[in-house]
């Protein structure tokens, strides 16, 4: 590749290699002085090339994934300690079998009896242990066992018992940090993300089960909490590339999001005081995630071919293929700065949707477009 971005068809993702890099170091100095080890939350990235950007620069060589489809793509780039995030099914046990037999150190997570059970027996079945994580919901926000159910203790007692399964531990993910106000709030959240997860693993060490994993985390939990004491693993992902909701949050600032996408001003209309761009919602994705923030952003920040944001412009609105760039207050838009065929750069509201959008990163120097990093998406 050796290129400049005014070439580049639009629309397109943009990668800031500067700023990614500077995102990932950050994160591994901060979990490091919180003398605690990361897990790498690779849906946000999906690509190779920026997992192994990220390994380079020092995080460990252990992932959690969304999809069985990253585990098999990361397993075949030879990533092996792989946790898959998402609560386990029947239909999935036969695939994550085969992935264990491959060498695979897989890790399921479960929160009922009733899987766990399934577990057991599936794994006699197919010759292989499933390890599983106890999911634990330490902020109300989604799945997981309360921390002292009692239901804890049977799920720990199913899978330590039969030899076609084991507890790998108990596990949480404070998703409520994303409706936080504040980092006091935040950090409250991280303690409390913590302090839950601690009492379950105790819960099962009091009743004689071994709980020897206990994984938590969320960029935010992960970029403001202070105490690790009783955790094995703080897991994040979208810190790697941030995004108007993690700046809306005060986890990082506007500056330092690296991911955007380009975008081509193809009309003006000069009576409503907009422009009209090729960066619709199939390549921004529907997220609204600042719409609850201090500062709704829209579809996303417009920001210059360099990514400098304009200030007040943003994707006011969005269709398909055509996104309308309007100033937040309503102001005049000077169409003389912004001729037809202006490359604009939208900066997401929440990098996995944005991502999750395109095929390949375009990783860029400036304007030099370094590399092409391809990217998977899908199940
Ligand atoms: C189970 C689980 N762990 C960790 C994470 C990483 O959190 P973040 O995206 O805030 O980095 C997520 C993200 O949704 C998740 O679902």
């Amino acid at each position: 590749v050796n290129t400049t971005i005014d070439t580049l068809p639009t629309p397109c993702l943009i990668l800031d290699q500067a700023k990614f890099q500077h995102n990932v170091t950050k994160m591994r100095t901060r979990i490091a002085q919180r003398g605690g080890t990361l897990r790498l939350h690779v849906k946000t990235n999906k690509s190779i090339d920026a997992t192994r950007r990220i390994i380079a620069d020092g995080a460990p060589e252990r992932i959690m994934v969304s999809t069985l489809e990253e585990a098999r793509y990361f397993a075949a780039h030879g990533l092996r300690d792989i946790t898959y995030g998402v609560g386990i099914v029947d239909q999935k046990l036969e695939e994550t079998a085969r992935l264990i037999g491959t060498g695979v150190d897989l890790k399921l997570v479960l929160d009922s009896a009733h899987m766990a059970r399934r577990l057991g027996q599936r794994g006699r079945e197919l010759g292989v242990t499933f390890k599983a994580y106890v999911e634990i919901d330490t902020d109300g926000h989604r799945a997981g066992l309360q921390p002292q159910d009692a239901q804890l203790i049977e799920i720990g007692r199913i899978l330590a018992g039969d030899r076609g399964s084991q507890l790998a531990g108990v596990i949480t993910h404070a998703g409520g940090s994303y409706e936080c106000r504040s980092i006091p709030q935040i950090r409250a959240m991280a303690e409390q993300e913590r302090s839950r997860l601690v009492v379950a693993a105790e819960h099962l060490r009091a009743a004689g089960i071994a709980c020897p994993q206990t994984s938590l985390g969320s960029t935010p939990t992960a970029t403001f909490g202070e105490s690790l004491a009783g955790i094995t693993e703080v897991r994040a992902g979208v810190y790697v590339f941030q995004d108007l909701v993690m700046a809306g949050l005060e986890v990082c600032r506007i500056e330092d999001i690296a991911l955007s996408v380009l975008a081509t001003v193809i009309g003006h209309q000069t009576t409503r005081n907009w422009l009209i761009t090729d960066g619709g919602w199939m390549a921004l994705s529907r997220d609204r995630g600042t719409a609850q923030q201090a500062v709704d952003q829209g579809y996303g920040v417009v920001c210059d071919v360099d990514g400098r944001a304009y200030g007040d412009l943003v994707v006011t609105s969005a269709n398909q293929e055509h996104g309308i760039v309007a100033d937040r207050h309503g102001g005049a838009i000077d169409f003389e700065r912004f001729p037809i065929g202006t490359q604009v750069r939208v900066l997401p509201n929440h990098a996995c949707a944005t991502a999750a959008q395109h095929d390949r990163y375009h990783v860029v120097e400036g304007r030099q477009v370094k590399a092409v990093w391809p990217r998977i998406n899908h199940w």
